[in-house]
């Protein structure tokens, strides 16, 4: 049995979350949840953010399901996510995205997995204001160490799963000095791993050719910024942010989450659509060697999701987000 923190969180989350609990419950998954909340509901509550009784529960069970949060809009409120992946050194971001039977989109033939680094780069909050002058700077923080660890989990991911090829996204012709520590560093990860191939592709005509002839792409490797366009680049290809997955890890903690956000405009309508969280949890399961399960739910879940009348009224159905969750149970074989 595993212990996992749940971050129900804000809006829909707690919507969602319950679903995703149920299909497990049903789907007789061995995990145990121990629920500890963390934004605007705790602050609302007891003026704390991210209270101390979250990073106890992490820290204990090393692996969480989190729900969005909404970070209060105002001085001095740092993002809850950015918070959470520098504190644990969540250096990866992984977020896949593949053409799914019945979600509609332009492009087929879709199956990408990309790893941002989430941690360092222009996010590494390295801001700084000079009133006298009129000028601000964003620094964009790249170690050797981050850029190996980033690198070298990608293609350990790729060879690991039996995919064909990493294409690092840099800009290394005018970012010259983190561009050359990322191309150093992947071409180090190549060479470890013999049996992936290995390209680089400077971020503008990356994002050109992703969208002209995605299939051609397989993991892709970038810095925060160009990861954090990246990814929902590619979610815009497989039918949006309401249905792709995403996970932060570290070597000793990971926190799986939907993409999206807390969804204000429909939270407490009953008609969110769990199919993010649902694939992030189900990420989590392969994260804790539960691969039968996850294979099991997500065949249920695909089964669902190409029955339009089956499904929550983003995806052209009519289901609430407990009807879909039910749904889901029922496909399970
Ligand atoms: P959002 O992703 O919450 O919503 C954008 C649009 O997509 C809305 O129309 C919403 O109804 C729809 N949508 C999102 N998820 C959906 C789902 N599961 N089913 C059906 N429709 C869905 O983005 P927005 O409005 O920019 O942000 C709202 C709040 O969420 C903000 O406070 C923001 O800071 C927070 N946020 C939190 C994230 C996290 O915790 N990981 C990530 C992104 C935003
Ligand atoms: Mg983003």
């Amino acid at each position: 049995m595993h212990t996992i923190t749940l971050i129900p969180g804000d809006g829909i989350g707690p919507e969602i979350t319950r679903a995703v609990q149920d299909i497990f419950a049903a789907a007789q998954v061995p995990v145990q949840w121990e629920e500890q909340n963390a934004g605007q509901t705790t602050f609302d509550q007891s003026g704390e953010l991210l209270p101390q009784a979250l990073f106890d529960s992490l820290e204990k069970n090393r692996v969480a399901l989190k729900g969005p949060i909404t970070t209060p809009v105002g001085k001095g409120f740092r993002s809850i996510n950015v918070s959470l992946r520098q504190k644990y050194d969540l250096y990866q971001n992984l977020r896949p995205a593949k053409t799914t039977e019945g979600i509609s989109s332009r492009y087929s033939g879709v199956d990408i997995v990309l790893f941002r680094e989430n941690t360092e780069g222009l996010y590494a909050g390295l801001e700084l204001w000079d009133e006298h002058h009129g000028i601000g700077d964003s620094i964009a923080r790249v170690s050797v160490a981050g850029a190996r660890k980033i690198c070298r989990a990608a293609f350990a991911y790729a060879a690991k799963h039996g995919r064909k090829k990493v294409t690092l996204a840099h800009k290394a012709n005018i970012l010259k000095v983190p561009g050359k520590i990322m191309l150093d560093a992947a071409a180090e990860a190549a060479r470890e791993f013999p049996q992936v191939q290995y390209e680089d592709k400077i971020i503008d005509n990356m994002c050109m050719q992703l969208v002209t002839k995605p299939e051609q792409f397989d993991v892709i490797v970038t810095t925060n910024l160009f990861g954090d366009i990246l990814s929902d680049l590619c979610a815009g290809l497989v039918g949006g942010l309401g249905v792709v997955s995403g996970a932060n890890i570290g070597d000793d903690m990971a926190i799986f989450e939907a993409v999206h956000g807390s969804a204000p405009d429909i939270a407490g309508r009953g008609i969110a659509n769990p199919t993010a969280l649902l694939r992030s949890a189900l990420l989590m399961l392969e994260h804790l060697g539960e691969k039968e399960a996850a294979t099991r739910i997500e065949d249920a879940l695909n089964e669902t999701l190409r029955h339009k009348e089956q499904c929550t009224g983003d995806l052209g159905g009519q289901a609430s987000t407990q009807q879909f969750a039910q749904n889901v149970i029922n496909n399970l074989k």
